[in-house]
């Protein structure tokens, strides 16, 4: 059985105004009526064969996340919920801990809970190859073709097939948001996939590996788990015991330091929505260009993201426009300054 882990802890800061802190971007209906979140419970659901999905969640989303699954009809496994975000790499190695103590050699999917996956038979095939890998003591990440020198993402050069694990590719090198040169430099190269931030492995395996590379995080990891106390379906982790564990991403404190990396280079229609202009590529313009969500009159432009929320937005002779408006804001920026997105939202959080 593959057991999900559902990593639900980002705020997607740079969609904002839409994903707001109390109700992030995974929890929204980004794309048609499903929110990502429970469009990514139902890609895991017990009719594939999956077994019962964890989430490791803030503790703020609790009640979003029932709700939201009693919608899809998932039951879950339980919500390990965190007190602070201290990144990927403790979520995953508190899961970890938390299945090993049953089953110490299941396999586990970790899945960001806020991507979009168009191509439901591809995922579940990419799955089952990478089972077969992680079944050998490999960790397994997904290979993504990419498209443009994005510096957000980790790159992936991999290597010479897997025996016995068709498919599946040895990681030659693995390197984690590289500077806008080294990722022209890999886009250039032919060579790089884009890492896409699902993972597979036995529980055994990457405990090994924390044991190897990050000891102190997993011991910290064990004594949050410890310090974790039920309420109704979950399990919440101490506040001083999880703020103990060292912040890092998977990426950086185990990924690119294994030598035991894996990837299968697979298409499935991914995105991962991070940004305003991934929101737009993933869905079709119309005949100006134009992604317009809601009410909203574009005169004469192009090329534009208009998402009217609950107004009407109207605009007239503007082109490569982000347009986000809801209830209490309205965000303006030109399409090739999505990225800064974030430092709006860091700048308001200054400013309280
Ligand atoms: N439980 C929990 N706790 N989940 C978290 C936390 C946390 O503290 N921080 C982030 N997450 C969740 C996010 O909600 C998201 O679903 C997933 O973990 C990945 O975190 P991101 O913060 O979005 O990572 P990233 O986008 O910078 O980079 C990762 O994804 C890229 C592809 O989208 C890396 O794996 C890159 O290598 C990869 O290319
Ligand atoms: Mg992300």
């Amino acid at each position: 059985t593959i057991y999900p882990v559902i990593l639900s802890g980002g705020s997607g800061s740079r969609l904002w105004p839409m994903s707001r802190s109390k109700y992030p971007k995974q929890f929204l209906p980004m794309l048609g009526t499903k929110s990502l979140f429970t469009l990514t419970l139902e890609r895991v659901g017990e009719t594939y064969g999956f077994g019962a999905p964890l989430v490791v969640a803030n503790e703020h989303h609790r009640f979003i996340i029932n709700e939201q699954a009693a919608k899809v009809d998932v039951s879950l496994q339980s919500v390990l919920l965190e007190p602070v975000g201290r990144n990927t790499a403790p979520a995953v190695a508190v899961a970890a801990l938390k299945i090993a103590k049953v089953d110490p050699d299941a396999l586990l999917l970790f899945l960001p809970s806020d991507h979009v996956i168009l191509d439901m038979p591809g995922f579940h095939k990419a799955v089952n190859t990478a089972a077969c890998a992680a079944k050998k003591g490999y960790l397994v990440c997904f290979g993504m073709t990419p498209t443009r020198p994005e510096t957000g993402y980790g790159y992936i050069n991999a290597g010479s097939e897997i025996e016995g694990a068709k498919g599946a590719r040895i990681i030659s090198a693995f390197q984690e948001k590289p500077n806008a040169e080294t990722a022209a430099k890999y886009l250039e190269a032919g060579t790089y996939s884009w890492n896409s931030g699902m993972f597979m492995f036995a529980a055994s395996t990457i405990l090994a590996e924390f044991k190897e590379h990050q000891p102190a995080m997993l011991k910290a990891a064990e004594k949050a788990l410890k310090s974790a106390v039920p309420d109704l379906n979950f399990l919440r982790m101490g506040e001083k015991e999880f703020s103990a564990v060292p912040a890092d991403s998977i990426d950086y404190a185990i990924m690119e330091k294994t030598s035991r990396a894996a990837v299968v280079p697979a298409e499935f229609g991914w995105s991962d929505v991070g940004s305003f202009s991934a929101l737009a590529d993933v869905q079709t313009p119309d005949q100006n260009g134009n992604v317009l969500v809601g009410d909203v009159l574009a005169l004469d432009s192009h090329n534009c993201f208009i998402h009217a929320g609950e107004k009407l937005v109207s605009t007239i002779g503007v082109d490569d426009l982000i347009v986000v408006a809801t209830d209490d804001a309205v965000m303006v920026a030109p399409k090739d300054r999505d990225q800064d997105v974030k430092r709006l939202v860091d700048s308001l959080k200054a400013s309280g």
